[in-house]
């Protein structure tokens, strides 16, 4: 699959940018938080090594097509709160999964669904998505708050899913479809 380009966007109050390796510490910052990792679908990371590892990995995604991640940072100020992504892309009927995860001193100010419209937008009017979806813990009550706000629709219930924590856990599937999206946000 073709690479996506280095891509930045920018909000009334963030930045996205692309992930690099000087990332890795504040990476490990966000993603060692149990309660920020409460609904994720791994552990709380521990060592430098998973946060260098995941942005390898983010990395590869971007040259080899099949994920693109973007590092949120506040534009006044640069540190990297959270990340978006668009990943498991199939671009034949051309839809992907997102993700998203804010460092828990930033919860309640609106941040990621500012990012993820951003990025939303990129993905409906730049790589020409059809559809996006999201597969939410079904207790994962701030996020089930934002995919609503960006107009996602709840479409089903898959049971036993994920193994976390040492508990099996179902998932709640969400979908957005490019009309909805263009209907939400006319322009
Ligand atoms: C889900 C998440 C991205 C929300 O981001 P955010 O920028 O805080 O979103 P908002 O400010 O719009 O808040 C969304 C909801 O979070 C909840 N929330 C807000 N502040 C909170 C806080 N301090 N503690 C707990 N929940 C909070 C509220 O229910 C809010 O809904 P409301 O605005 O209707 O009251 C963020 O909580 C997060 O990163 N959580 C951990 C990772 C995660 O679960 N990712 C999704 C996996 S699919």
């Amino acid at each position: 699959m073709p690479a996506f380009e280095p891509t930045h966007l920018n909000t009334e109050r963030l930045a996205l940018r692309p992930i690099i390796a000087a990332d890795a510490p504040a990476l490990l910052a966000i993603f060692s938080d149990p309660q920020a990792m409460r609904y994720w679908s791994s552990e709380p990371w521990t060592v430098l090594l998973q946060a260098e590892a995941y942005v390898d990995y983010i990395t590869l995604g971007r040259q080899d097509g099949s994920a693109l991640c973007f590092g949120v940072t506040l534009a006044a100020g640069g540190a990297l709160i959270g990340t978006c992504t668009l990943y498991a892309f199939d671009h034949r009927n051309r839809r992907c999964e997102m993700g998203y995860m804010l460092s828990r001193a930033h919860w309640g100010h609106g941040y990621m669904p500012e990012a993820l419209a951003a990025m939303l937008d990129h993905g409906f009017d730049t790589l020409d998505l059809h559809r996006v979806e999201a597969d939410i813990h079904p207790d994962n009550a701030a996020s089930e708050r934002v995919l609503e706000r960006l107009r996602f629709q709840r479409e089903g219930r898959l049971r036993e899913r994920w193994f976390v924590g040492g508990e099996l856990s179902d998932s709640v599937i969400y979908g957005l479809l490019r009309a909805d999206w263009h209907a939400a946000r006319p322009r």
